[in-house]
């Protein structure tokens, strides 16, 4: 009989975050990461079909992959599983060579074995990522299963990413996240107020920096840093290991108090980089107090 040997459990990190530069850059700058997560048994196919039996409908989405190159991101390239029936996602993921669309496992850590890997993962890292930025919490982890020749337009996250390549090549290219060409302060509110999408003017579309993943390697993506990614040849499989920082919550409450204050007729001083000067620490205090004092205080004002 044959004697299955598990898989043994990591206690160094299986991601390197290259601590000095994730120090210089966080928040700030994209960078490259290196990983061992590609020889990884959850990360492989047969794994990733029996996840998505496991997963609800509403946590399997499609993203349209063969979209024009250039094009930015609508609703209208994603569904989930359930307003799609002609095959079942594991049926995609089996046959994901020859599909139109990209399979986004999403939310992955609410799953008991996934959940237990990625919380692993960052049990092993929290301790350099918090000397850095305080603590961490909202941990997600999405897996991408693409076709060849498939494309993610441009877009942004609300979370801080590590990106992780672990079959295939991708092309992950990433802009300046203080570029206010790119990503108006308007648009970057209305994304973290209102999840509302914003293109990118094409006279600064090729303002962006291309990091060649393949496996073994990642890219830190900052909180909001606009992106767009593209397969080359192959079949591509990536995991993002994604979490909220003191700054990046900073950053959405910075973000809601600017808009707030724009409805009235303001025109507020634009977000630092980090949104830490003093200035952002008052604007993002305002959203410490209990919502029920916050709504005191707008009646108070209105009157
Ligand atoms: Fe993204």
């Amino acid at each position: 009989m044959n004697k299955i040997i598990p898989y043994p459990r990591v206690f160094t990190p299986p991601i390197d975050i290259k601590i000095g530069q994730f120090r210089d850059d966080v928040d700030l700058r994209p960078y490259y990461l290196s990983h061992q997560m590609q020889n990884h048994p959850l990360l492989e196919l047969k794994s990733l079909v029996d996840l998505a039996r496991r997963l609800p409908p509403i946590q399997r989405e499609y993203v349209f992959a063969k979209q024009e190159f250039g094009t930015h991101e609508t609703g209208d390239h994603y569904a989930h599983a359930n307003e799609f029936d002609e095959l079942s996602t594991e049926e995609m993921i089996l046959n994901i060579e020859a599909q139109n669309r990209i399979i986004v496992l999403r939310n992955v850590e609410s799953d008991s074995e996934y959940g237990e890997f990625v919380n692993e993962t960052l049990d092993l890292l929290q301790e350099q990522i918090e000397s850095v930025t305080g603590p961490i919490s909202g941990r997600e982890s999405f897996i991408f299963i693409s076709p060849p020749r498939s494309y993610t337009p441009f877009h942004y996250d609300p979370e801080q990413n590590f990106f992780l390549q672990v079959l295939g090549r991708k092309e992950f290219a990433v802009y300046d996240v203080t570029d206010r060409d790119v990503m108006p302060e308007v648009a970057l509110e209305n994304f973290l107020t209102r999840s509302a999408r914003t293109p990118c003017a094409s006279e600064f579309f090729d303002r962006y920096q291309l990091f060649d993943l393949q496996p073994g390697l990642g890219v830190y993506v900052p909180t909001t840093a606009p992106h767009w990614v593209r397969t080359l040849d192959e079949v591509s499989i990536s995991i993002s290991i994604n979490f909220r920082t003191p700054s990046s919550i900073r950053r959405h409450r910075v973000c809601r108090f600017n808009r707030m204050i724009r409805k009235i007729g303001l025109r507020p001083h634009p977000i630092s980089p980090r949104a830490d000067t003093r200035r952002d620490r008052f604007k993002a205090g305002v959203f410490e107090f209990p919502s029920r004092f916050r709504r005191l205080l707008s009646k108070g004002h209105k009157s």
